[in-house]
C-alpha cells in the first residue's frame, strides 16, 4: 500500500469514526469501509493526455462530416461522448479534432479534416472521416483532440488505432514503441462494417477531470 492509499484509508476511517460516512442499514464498519473503497475504485479515470503537435489551428468549422465524396482513404466513423469521472455526460462540451489526410498531410491553409464541434446538451459526437494516413514524424495513425467543458480541465489528447501496422498486431506490447503513444488506453479497437458502404469505426469516449 502506498502513502497516498494510506492517507486515504486514514481519512475514510476518520469519516466513519465521526459519523460522516454512515451505513443506511446496520453494517459492520469494516464492510462499510470496503464498500466505499470499492465505489471509489470504480470511478472512471480521466482520459490520458497526449501532445498537441504543430498542426493545431483555431477556427475549424462545426461539421461532423469531414470527408467529401470521392476523397481517397478508407471511410471511418468515430463515435463517443464526453463525461466526468462519475460517468455522467457533460453538457456544453466542445471538441476540436484534426487529422492528416490519407497521404499523411495536414491541411495548414484551409480546414480539411478539421472540425470544432459544440456538443450542447447531448454530449455525444459522431465524426464521418477517413483513416488518417501515416507521416514520418509520428508514424502511428492518429486523430488529435482538444476537449473542453464548463468546470472541467481542458484536455489535449489523441486517438490511435489498434489495427495500425505500427503496432505489429500487438498494441499491448508495442504501444510505447519509439515513444509515439504515451498510454495504451488511447489505442482503440477498430470495428469493420461491410454492409452498405464499408467503413471502419472506433469509439473514443472522453472523461474530463474537474477543474
Ligand atoms: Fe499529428
Amino acid at each position: 500500500m502506498n502513502d497516498k492509499e494510506l492517507r486515504r484509508r486514514d481519512l475514510l476511517g476518520d469519516c466513519i469514526a465521526k459519523g460522516l460516512l454512515v451505513a443506511a442499514a446496520p453494517m459492520a464498519s469494516t464492510r462499510l469501509f470496503a464498500l466505499w473503497q470499492q465505489a471509489e475504485a470504480q470511478a472512471a479515470k480521466p482520459t490520458p493526455a497526449d501532445v498537441l503537435g504543430p498542426f493545431y489551428k483555431k477556427g475549424a468549422p462545426d461539421v461532423s462530416v469531414l470527408r467529401k465524396p470521392g476523397d481517397p482513404g478508407f471511410p471511418l466513423r468515430v463515435v463517443g461522448k464526453v463525461m466526468n469521472t462519475r460517468g455522467e455526460k457533460l453538457p456544453g462540451a466542445r471538441i476540436d479534432v484534426w487529422q492528416a489526410d490519407h497521404a499523411g498531410l495536414y491541411d495548414v491553409r484551409g480546414y480539411r479534416y478539421r472540425a470544432q464541434l459544440a456538443l450542447g446538451g447531448a454530449s455525444e459526437y459522431t465524426l464521418e472521416t477517413i483513416l488518417p494516413g501515416h507521416y514520418a514524424d509520428r508514424p502511428a495513425q492518429h486523430i488529435h483532440y482538444l476537449i473542453s467543458a464548463p468546470g472541467h480541465k481542458t484536455l489535449i489528447t489523441q486517438a490511435y488505432f489498434a489495427t495500425d501496422p505500427f503496432f505489429e498486431g500487438n498494441p499491448g506490447r508495442n504501444y510505447a514503441k519509439n515513444n509515439i503513444v504515451g498510454n495504451r488506453e488511447l489505442v482503440r479497437p477498430v470495428k469493420l462494417f461491410e454492409q452498405g458502404a464499408p467503413h471502419a469505426e472506433i469509439t473514443f469516449d472522453i472523461i474530463l477531470e474537474k477543474a
